[in-house]
């Protein structure tokens, strides 16, 4: 599972590589993928003491990126084929986000997308009432921006600063795109989707397809 997220940014060319965990987990994250050396990639390390959410994790990572574009991964976010096509579109969008869409057949679980012809209209964290079946996945690219974006939002009534309501605030500026993730994936925050994020893995002999 830590893996194959790593090899996502990999596949897209990506040599600097953040990783936020807990304090608990931290020590292990280190012991298992040390510097990145035998990767070929560079790894920083650094702590969420709380649980605040996905968005402030990322701004953990805002002296990492030096300005530049970002590409974050969920860690339990596995799939089978490479997200690389959609990080080179980010990179030729003017500016703004980009998010991947999937086809799901329990939208409760999820942040999820009303799209028109063309766009996507709204997220919605985990609506009760889904507007569609496509779920947001954890796989999710920004311009310099969003550090910005992300000190304007507050906390929901989970507690977190809202990776939807970031998104939110690029479709409300119009320029949030989207594609649509081919190939197997799941997430792994159930007993269920750790069993598919497992054989989703074996049967792709842990690489991923181009
Ligand atoms: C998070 C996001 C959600 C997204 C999902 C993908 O949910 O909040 O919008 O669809 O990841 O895995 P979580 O799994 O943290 O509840």
């Amino acid at each position: 599972m830590i893996y194959n997220p790593i090899h996502q940014l990999i596949s897209c060319g990506i040599k600097e590589i953040m990783i936020v965990t807990s304090t608990e987990h931290m020590g292990d994250m280190v012991n298992l993928l040390g510097s990145g050396h035998e990767l070929k990639v560079e790894f920083t390390y650094k702590v969420q003491e709380d649980a605040k959410g996905i968005a402030h994790a990322l701004l953990l990572a805002e002296n990492f990126t030096h300005g530049d574009r970002i590409c974050v991964i969920l860690g339990d976010n596995i799939a089978s084929h490479s997200i690389a096509p959609f990080a080179k579109e980010l990179l030729q969008q003017k500016e703004g986000a980009k998010v991947l869409l999937r086809k799901v057949s329990d939208p409760e679980r999820y942040g999820i997308a009303a799209l028109d012809e063309r766009k996507i209209v709204e997220i919605q964290e985990k609506p009760e009432k889904p507007k569609s079946n496509y779920a947001v996945v954890g796989y999710y690219m920004y311009d310099e921006k969003v550090f910005d974006i992300i000190r304007e939002q507050e906390f929901s009534t989970r507690g977190e600063l809202e990776i939807t309501d970031v998104n939110n605030a690029y479709v409300k500026n119009g320029i949030l795109t989207y594609g649509i993730l081919e190939g197997e994936w799941t997430d792994a925050g159930t007993m269920e989707s750790f069993r598919s994020a497992n054989k989703i893995m074996m049967d792709c002999n842990n690489e991923i397809k181009e």
